[in-house]
């Protein structure tokens, strides 16, 4: 497979921003899904929804499509391949309470560590049963009983976790609770990366979102480069919406409306005065995109909504405003731009770390 080699200039005073047959050519999709999606931690679930000791999912459905166990024993959570070793039957559809996995095409059996346990038909078997009989096992992280996983963690995000756990450490994370009614996914006809960019600036705001202008003070508007993640974060204009910073915390007596956490690639932790949202980006194909929305508001808090500002509108926002980007990014006159060096630092190092993981 032949292609280009595309770089972006460390300086953002000269750069130029991705060049457009990035968003169009079929083989940078499929190269960022293999080099950039593969490494990454993705968020699996939150330790509080999974209560059973068996739960199927698929790991980057439509990308990867690789298929998954998590097993719950006693609350440590193991993550395992959902392929039989025997002829790679898949052996899970549904989620249930069972002790062992049973596959339902010759039999084989293993517990919920993995390890292989009976094995009809193989007493003449030489060499067998060893260890890679056995379902592969793949990384878990539990962070605030949220569950990531990697294929190949590569992508290390814990100065993210850590920088979270320095302003954030007060943050009542056991106490929050999983809305599904005010959780939703959305398919958007525009290519991922189209979509977070535009969630690491906040240059648009006063163009696109006119309610939450209203309310946040962008002229303290601050964007943190950290290791493989970015930081924003503003004031609020009004006390009522600040986060509750505790003493001793950075940012302790400031009305923070906000903190916007991304993790590279695609993963986006906001945080609120009433809970944590996150949006977890999922490549289609290069011309969709699904965007997962979770919402854990604090116990006895509520996600606002139907507001000039809550996530509902700013979300539709910016979705149309990421859906006309992809079309002109179509335009054959268009070919790449400039960054702002106030405003687009965060842009600016995605397509820095882009670029790294491709090359
Ligand atoms: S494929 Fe699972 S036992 Fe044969
Ligand atoms: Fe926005």
């Amino acid at each position: 497979m032949s292609i280009k080699k595309i770089s972006i200039n460390k300086d953002i005073e000269t750069a130029k921003t991705l060049p457009s047959y990035y968003y169009q050519d079929e083989k940078y999709f499929d190269l960022s899904i293999n080099k950039i999606f593969k490494p990454s931690w993705q968020i699996i679930s939150n330790l509080k929804q999974i209560d059973n000791t068996i739960y199927p999912f698929i790991f980057l459905k439509d990308s990867i499509n690789e298929p998954l166990i998590l097993t719950n024993t006693n609350k440590k959570i193991r993550c395992l391949s959902n392929v039989c070793t025997h002829r790679g039957n898949i052996l899970c559809t549904k989620k249930n309470n069972k002790n062992s996995i049973v596959c339902k095409y010759h039999g084989r059996t293993f517990n919920l560590k993995g390890n292989i346990l009976s094995y009809p038909g193989f007493k003449k078997t030489k060499y067998f049963p060893t260890k890679s009989d056995d379902l592969v096992k793949l990384k878990t992280q539990n962070w605030k009983n949220f569950i990531f996983i990697s294929l190949q963690p590569k992508i290390d995000i814990t100065n993210i976790l850590d920088d979270i756990e320095s302003r954030l450490g007060w943050f009542p994370f056991k106490n929050l609770r999983y809305n599904s009614l005010d959780s939703c996914e959305y398919t958007l006809d525009a290519h991922w990366s189209l979509y977070c960019e535009n969630y690491l600036e906040g240059f648009h705001v006063p163009f696109v979102h006119k309610g939450l202008n209203k309310d946040i003070n962008l002229n303290t508007y601050k964007t943190i480069l950290l290791k493989n993640g970015v930081l924003q974060y503003t004031e609020s204009k009004s006390k009522k919406d600040k986060l509750n910073i505790k003493k001793g915390f950075t940012d302790y007596k400031k009305n923070i409306y906000a903190y916007y956490y991304w993790i590279f690639p695609n993963i986006m932790l906001n945080f609120y005065k009433w809970g944590l949202s996150i949006n977890i980006i999922e490549p289609i194909n290069k011309n969709k995109t699904r965007i997962k929305f979770l919402s854990y508001p604090i116990q006895d808090y509520k996600q606002p909504t139907n507001t000039e500002s809550s996530l509902d509108k700013v979300e539709k926002e910016d979705q149309n405003i990421v859906i006309n980007v992809q079309k002109g990014i179509k335009s054959k006159l268009y070919n790449r731009g400039k960054y702002s060096p106030e405003y687009e630092m965060g842009v600016h190092y995605f397509h820095r770390l882009i670029c790294k993981h491709l090359n």
